[in-house]
């Protein structure tokens, strides 16, 4: 039974509709993985899920447990469990990743001394130690915005986990550690969809299904070999 289902989903963006008509479903406790050229519109996809303003939702539908997921504010989609890894995340000066996730954490119905016990191994597990009390993203390196994302989705253990390219510009030690966690996050229960390139990631986790995002639509849809494919082929193989 699915947790998310998003149907017909068309998306402008400036001048262009730059998704027109995507149909997915998301499992609770499986990872599905949705790959598509640069331009493709997958970050649309995952902006126009959280709900940011640049990005018009002009026809179609989605839902979180069945509810309409559009018609909430952004904080509202998030407080009823989704979560949206940012490809580029923003620096936020003034707040340091502490405060921020010890108020996200609240609003998740954390209290205070779950939040001080659950704060360290979460640090721990992602080796951000050092972090706590840094601002959020300010100075980090591309590979520590990624590794503080998923800190985040560890902490907040979502519903619905949306990552939009987890693996760029981070090294290979990180990449197994960013990969166990997601696998880690799916086994509690969380729904994953994992916006990538590379199938090297993919390689690590047990997939569920595999979406090829094209001309704005979901074209095929597979297993892992679908993966695979585009990777030593690209998306040449699904055009011809
Ligand atoms: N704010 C914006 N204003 C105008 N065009 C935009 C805006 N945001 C995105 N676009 C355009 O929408 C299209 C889809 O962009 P999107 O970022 O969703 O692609 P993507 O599949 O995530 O690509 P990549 O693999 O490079 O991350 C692109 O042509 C992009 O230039
Ligand atoms: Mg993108």
């Amino acid at each position: 039974m699915a947790i998310m289902a998003v149907q017909d989903l068309h998306v402008r963006v400036g001048d262009s509709l730059v998704l027109r008509g995507v149909d997915f479903q998301l499992s609770p406790g499986q990872i599905h993985a949705l790959m598509g050229p640069n331009g493709s519109g997958k970050t649309t996809l995952a902006l126009a899920l959280a709900g940011h303003p640049a990005y018009e939702v002009v026809r179609g539908r989605a839902t979180l447990d069945g509810y309409d997921l559009l018609s909430l504010p952004p904080h509202a989609r998030a407080r009823a469990g989704l979560f949206v890894a940012f490809q580029r995340p923003a620096e936020v000066e003034g707040v340091r990743l502490r405060e921020f996730l010890r108020l996200a954490c609240a609003e998740r119905g954390k209290g205070f001394c779950e939040f001080q016990r659950a704060f360290p191994q979460a640090l721990a597990r992602l080796r951000m130690e050092e972090f706590a009390d840094r601002e959020l993203n300010v100075g980090f390196s591309g590979g520590e915005q990624k590794r503080g994302e998923l800190l985040q989705l560890y902490l907040l253990q979502p519903r619905v986990a949306i990552l939009d390219e987890p693996d760029s510009g981070v090294d290979v030690d990180s990449l197994k550690l960013i990969a166990e966690v997601i696998e880690e996050m799916a086994e509690r229960g969380t729904a994953v969809l994992l916006i990538t390139h590379y199938p090297r990631l993919l390689e690590y986790l047990p997939l569920a299904e595999v979406f090829v995002l094209l001309d704005g639509r979901i074209v095929e849809r597979g297993g892992p070999e679908l993966a695979r494919a585009v990777g030593k082929e690209g998306f040449e193989v699904i055009r011809r």
